[in-house]
C-alpha cells in the first residue's frame, strides 16, 4: 500500500525582528538564530566582496566572545561607509564536512541606507585582545596532539567561546570584523593561490631565528593567521617566504576552505625579503671513529633523472660537508615512477653518488634493500626505499650480509645483524603499504666493534584534519600506523641494547611525527633511545625540518641509545635549506640534519 503524506507548512518559519548583530552571532561557534529570518539588521558597511559585503553592528555589546561584524552574502546595493539594515536568513555555511562553519546573513533583502560614517579596521592586539598563543579549542584536552583525535565536533558541542584563551575562539570572536595586523611577518612561503600565514606585533611563541613559528610540545601557534585571496582582485606575491615583512594588512576575518583566515582589501605588500642564505654545518669528520659526521635527508621522490638530484649532490658537499654516513629517505627506483617491475635503485644511487663526486671527487659507496615491488606506498610505481651512503675509506658494513626485500632481519649475539643490511619485519602488518626500516650494522675505522644504525620512513600524516578544523583534537592522520611502527622498531632496537646496554645505536629518517606526540614517546619508551634534540640541547626553535599550515615543525629526527646521548662528542645540527626557501628555490621539501658522534669501541 501506498501512503503519500502531504506536509502543509504554514506559519514555522519564524520572523525575528531587530537583533543586533552580536544576537545573531551570540557567543557560541553556531549562531543561536541559525536558519532563522532576521528583519532590521543594522550595521555600517565596512567591506565589500566579488559576492557580498561584510557589516558591523552600531549598536555593540561589551562581551568579547560575541563577534560585532558579520558576513551578507548576496548583492548589498551599497557602499562602504553607509549604515545600513537589511533583512536575510541566518546561515551556517561550510564547504566541507570537516571544516568549521562561518556565520552569515544570506538572501538580503530591503537593504536600506540609514546613514554614513567613517570606517577604521580594528587594530588586533591593540583594538581587540591579543590572539592567545599555545592552544587552539577547550575541546582539545590541552594539546592538539591528544590520542584519540576527534573525539568531538565544535560544531556538535558548540562551546562558549573564550577568545582570551583559546586561539580558534578568538578569530571566531572577530568573524566578519575588519581588522588591521600591524608589522605581519611571513612564517611559510606562499601557497599557489598566495595565500601566506601570517603573525603581527603581538606576542608570539617559538619564534625562530628565521622569523618563522615552530611548534612545540602543546603549543602549535594558533597566533598565526593565513592571507587569503585580496578582495579587490588584486594578487598576493606568490614569491614570499618564511621572515619576509609585509607592510600593514587591512581585511576582513573569515573563515574558509578550512581554516581562519583575513581577505584583505587588497594584496599584500612587501617590505623586505628575508635573506635565505643558509650556513653550512660546523660538524667536520674526523675521518674515523672519533668523530665521524653523519647525516639525514629526506631527498622526496629522486630518480635518476629527477633535476633536483644535482642540488641534492651540491648541498651533500657544500652544506653537509660530506658527511662519512648518510640516511636518505624517498630514494625512488632507477625508473622512478614508470610502473614498469624495476624496484632495483642502483640507477638512482649511482647517479647520486656520481653527482656527488664529480662536485667533491669523493666517492660514495651505498647500501639499501629493494622493496618488493608497490608494496611501500609512495608515488605509484616509484618503490620509494630508504637508503645509506657512506664512505668506505671511513666506515664499512660489519661482516655485510644483504637481506631481500622479505628476509627479516635479527640481532644475534655479539651483538650483529643476521642480514646486513636488512629489514625490521618486513611482514608485520604496521608495514602493510610503508616503508619498512633498513637497519644497519657498521664499523669505523679505528673501531673494532661495530655501531648500529635504524634508518626509517614511517607513515604520513595524510587522511588527518587540519588544527583549524571541526574534530577536536584534530585528527592526526595514520596516528595509529605510525604508534604500531614505532613500537615494532623500538622492540627491535631493544634486542640490540639487551645483548649490549652500552650499545652505540643511532635511528633516524622521517618519522613523519613531532617527538611529543603519542608514537614517538612510545618509540623512546620502548627502546630506550633518547632525541638528539634532547641530548644535544638543540634550541627549541630551531627544532625543524619541515614547514606545513603555520608551523615550522620536526618531522625527521635522529635518536640515539644512552652511550651516545651522554657522550660530550655527540653534536647535531639543522640546516634549514628548504624550509626558509621560495617555492622555485626548494631541492626538497625537508631540511636535512648532520651529527657527529665518537663510535670507537666504549
Ligand atoms: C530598525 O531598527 C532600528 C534600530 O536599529 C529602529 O530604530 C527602527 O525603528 C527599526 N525599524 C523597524 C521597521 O523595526
Ligand atoms: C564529526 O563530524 C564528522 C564530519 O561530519 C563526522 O564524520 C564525525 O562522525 C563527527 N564526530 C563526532 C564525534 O561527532
Ligand atoms: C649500477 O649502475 C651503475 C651505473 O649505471 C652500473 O655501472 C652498474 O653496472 C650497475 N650495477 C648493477 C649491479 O646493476
Ligand atoms: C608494543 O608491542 C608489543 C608486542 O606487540 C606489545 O605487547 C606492547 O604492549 C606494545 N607497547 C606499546 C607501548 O604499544
Amino acid at each position: 500500500m501506498k501512503v503519500t503524506l502531504v506536509w502543509a507548512v504554514v506559519g514555522l518559519q519564524q520572523l525575528v525582528a531587530a537583533l543586533t548583530i552580536a544576537e545573531i552571532n551570540g557567543n557560541k561557534f553556531l549562531s543561536p538564530y541559525s536558519g532563522e529570518t532576521v528583519t532590521n539588521v543594522t550595521g555600517l558597511l565596512i567591506a565589500k566582496g566579488p559576492s557580498g559585503a561584510w557589516i558591523r553592528s552600531t549598536t555593540p555589546d561589551d562581551d568579547p566572545a560575541t563577534s560585532e561584524a558579520i558576513y551578507v552574502f548576496g548583492t548589498v546595493g551599497a557602499s562602504v561607509g553607509d549604515i545600513i539594515s537589511l533583512d536575510g536568513k541566518v546561515t551556517e555555511y561550510r564547504q566541507q564536512a570537516s571544516y568549521l562553519y562561518l556565520t552569515e546573513i544570506t538572501s538580503p533583502k530591503n537593504v536600506k541606507v540609514i546613514s554614513g560614517t567613517t570606517v577604521a579596521p580594528l587594530i588586533i592586539g591593540k583594538d581587540t585582545l591579543s590572539p592567545p598563543t599555545a592552544t587552539f579549542s577547550g575541546l582539545d584536552g590541552g594539546d592538539v596532539y591528544n590520542v584519540p583525535g576527534g573525539v568531538t565536533n565544535i560544531s556538535v558541542s558548540n562551546p562558549v567561546l573564550k577568545p582570551k584563551e583559546d586561539g580558534l575562539d578568538f578569530w571566531e570572536s572577530l568573524s566578519g570584523e575588519l581588522v588591521k595586523i600591524k608589522r605581519p611577518t611571513s612564517i611559510q612561503r606562499a601557497n599557489q593561490y598566495g595565500d601566506t600565514w601570517v603573525f603581527g606585533d603581538w606576542v608570539v611563541s617559538g619564534k625562530n631565528a628565521h622569523g618563522g613559528l615552530t611548534m612545540s610540545g602543546k603549543d602549535s601557534n594558533p597566533e598565526a593567521i593565513i592571507i587569503g585571496s585580496p578582495l579587490d582582485g588584486t594578487k598576493n606575491p606568490s614569491t614570499s617566504k618564511m621572515g619576509d615583512q609585509f607592510e600593514d594588512i587591512t581585511g576582513v576575518v573569515t573563515c574558509a576552505f578550512g581554516f581562519y583566515r583575513i581577505l584583505p582589501l587588497t594584496a599584500i605588500k612587501t617590505s623586505s625579503t628575508a635573506n635565505a642564505n643558509a650556513k653550512p654545518s660546523t660538524l667536520k669528520t674526523s675521518s674515523d671513529c672519533r668523530a665521524l659526521t653523519i647525516g639525514d635527508y629526506n631527498v622526496e621522490n629522486l630518480a635518476p633523472d629527477s633535476s633536483h638530484l644535482p642540488d641534492i649532490a651540491a648541498h651533500i658537499v657544500n652544506y653537509l660537508n660530506s658527511p662519512d654516513l648518510i640516511f636518505i629517505q624517498e630514494v625512488q627506483d632507477g625508473s622512478g615512477p614508470a610502473d614498469d617491475g624495476v624496484v632495483s635503485a642502483n640507477a638512482t644511487l649511482s647517479a647520486l653518488t656520481a653527482s656527488i663526486e664529480s662536485l667533491s671527487s669523493i666517492s660514495y659507496a651505498f647500501a639499501s634493500v629493494d622493496p618488493i615491488s608497490n608494496q611501500d606506498g609512495g608515488q605509484p610505481g616509484g618503490n620509494i626505499r630508504q637508503a645509506y651512503l657512506y664512505r668506505p675509506e671511513v666506515v664499512t658494513l660489519y661482516k655485510p650480509n644483504p637481506g631481500s626485500g622479505s628476509d627479516e632481519t635479527q640481532v644475534q649475539p655479539g651483538p650483529k645483524l643476521s642480514f646486513n643490511p636488512g629489514r625490521i619485519e618486513p611482514g608485520n602488518e604496521a608495514w602493510s603499504a610503508s616503508r619498512k626500516p633498513i637497519a644497519a650494522a657498521w664499523v669505523a675505522k679505528g673501531a673494532k666493534k661495530p655501531f648500529f644504525t635504524v634508518n626509517v620512513h614511517f607513515s604520513s600524516k595524510g587522511g588527518g584534519t587540519s588544527l583549524h578544523g571541526d574534530a577536536r583534537p584534530p585528527v592526526n592522520g595514520a596516528v595509529g600506523r605510525r604508534e604500531m611502527q614505532g613500537n615494532v622498531t623500538a622492540t627491535f632496537i631493544r634486542e640490540i641494547m639487551k645483548e649490549d646496554p652500552k650499545a652505540k645505536v643511532i635511528a633516524a629518517g622521517d618519522f613523519n611525527e613531532f617527538s611529543f606526540v603519542q608514537p614517538m614517546k612510545t618509540f623512546a619508551a620502548v627502546s630506550g633511545m633518547v632525541d638528539l634534540d634532547e641530548a644535544t640541547n638543540v634550541p627549541v626553535p630551531e627544532r625543524y625540518t619541515y614547514v606545513y599550515d603555520m608551523n615550522a615543525q620536526a618531522l625527521d629526527h635522529m635518536y640515539v641509545s644512552p652511550a651516545l646521548a651522554k657522550s660530550k662528542h655527540t653534536k647535531y645540527e639543522h640546516l634549514h635549506l628548504n624550509t626558509w626557501a621560495a617555492f622555485a628555490d626548494m631541492v626538497s621539501d625537508h631540511d636535512p640534519s648532520v651529527a657527529q658522534f665518537d663510535v670507537c669501541d666504549c
